[in-house]
């Protein structure tokens, strides 16, 4: 794509909003015939009932298109308005090359330019802040965020704490440019990164540390493997502090919120952060029951879905924070300012 700086700087409005989800749905039930577990633990200790598995022939690319391409009818717009296209994915088509590309060929966004991000969970606040930046720099005008996951592929469906938590599904928004009086756009970001907690949760082999040809490797080292207890301390801890730095940097309080979508991994830890926090219950929208942890794909699928439901309207102020592996994390603050009036491009 070319960029101009033109002098003029704009606000980034999240203007749209897309998701998909595969047709499959795996529930609890399912799951008690395929290793030793009940729908009552995994209820009580996740808040997740069912989840979606992407089909044999489908990749993440074909999700993150079917989200794109939602998000693209949401904001009323073409492929060829697209001047970037963000694919927040930890489980993409490929090692090499990226899967933006593919998307970006998708919906015909042919002059513009295209890449990957990849931090775990927490990808979808990365993205948006991408977007933000790419807007209100002037270097793009429209930006495709998509927030895509298979990680029913990097599962180990013989681990019982691990298969029990992921789901397939993608997610996707419009960030567009506005002129800086018509738009609140993006109050502000929080992101952060602690590598030292790589170990935590990672897939041990198929990079290129342990490349996948490299002799005898154990199958289970390409799978998710987590400690699963020191990840629920993290965050826990974590998205209440991202969250509280997060308004006191912007100088609003948590009542000055009309909804908070937070990354949708266990309800125990939605639950002690909306506690911790102090926001009213009823702010707070959740979807993970029907989906499971859906990675960088869980806030926008929730996002969308607030919105079909309602939950999300025009002008509200939303709260959005995740965390993932890396250990990463990110909350944004921003207005949900459409560009269209009415609600499409649904989920599910
Ligand atoms: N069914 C029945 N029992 C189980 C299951 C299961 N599916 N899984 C574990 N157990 C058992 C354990 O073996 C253990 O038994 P033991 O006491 O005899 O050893 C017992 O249940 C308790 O295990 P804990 O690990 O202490 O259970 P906990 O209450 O911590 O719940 C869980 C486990 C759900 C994994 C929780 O730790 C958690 O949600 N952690 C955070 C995970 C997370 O959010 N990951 C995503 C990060 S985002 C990203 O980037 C992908």
């Amino acid at each position: 794509m070319i960029a101009v700086q033109n002098g003029h700087r704009p606000r980034a409005r999240l203007a749209a909003l897309g998701a998909y989800v595969p047709e499959r749905v795996l529930t609890n039930h399912d799951l008690e015939e395929m290793v030793d577990t009940t729908d009552e633990w995994i209820v009580s200790r996740t808040g997740i009932r069912e989840r979606r598995v992407a089909a044999p022939d489908q990749a993440v690319s074909d999700l993150a298109l079917a989200a794109a391409g939602a998000a693209l009818e949401n904001a009323g717009i073409s492929g060829e308005d697209v001047d970037a296209v963000i694919c927040s994915t930890c489980t993409g088509d490929y090692v090499l090359p990226p899967t933006a590309p593919l998307v970006s060929l998708g919906i015909g966004a042919s002059r513009s330019m295209a890449y990957d991000l990849n931090t775990a969970c927490s990808g979808w606040i990365y993205g948006l802040n991408q977007a933000y930046a790419l807007v209100e720099s002037a270097v793009a005008r429209t930006v495709l965020v998509v927030g895509a996951e298979v990680l029913s592929r990097f599962v180990n469906w013989e681990d019982r704490a691990t298969c029990i938590l992921f789901g397939d599904g993608a997610g996707a928004a419009i960030v567009t440019a506005s002129d800086p009086d018509t738009a609140t756009g993006f109050l502000g970001f929080d992101l952060g990164a602690d590598g030292a907690g790589v170990p935590e949760l990672l897939v041990p082999a198929g990079g290129g540390r342990r490349p996948a040809h490299d002799g005898d490797i154990p199958p289970g080292d390409f799978f998710i493997q987590m400690n699963g207890r020191e990840v629920f301390r993290f965050a826990s801890r974590v998205m209440v502090d991202s969250a509280t730095r997060l308004l006191e940097a912007v100088e609003m309080s948590i009542d000055e919120v009309d909804l908070m979508i937070p990354h949708q991994a266990n309800i125990r830890i939605i639950d002690h952060a909306v506690d911790r926090l102090g926001i009213a219950p009823e702010k707070v929208f959740n979807n993970l029951e029907r989906y499971g942890n859906t990675s960088s794909a869980s806030i926008p699928l929730a996002m969308a879905e607030a919105r079909d439901a309602g939950a999300l309207r025009p002008g509200d102020l939303v709260l959005q924070v995740g965390f993932g592996a890396g250990l990463t994390w990110g909350s944004t603050l921003v207005r949900y300012e459409p560009l269209l009036p009415a609600a499409s491009g649904s989920a599910a």
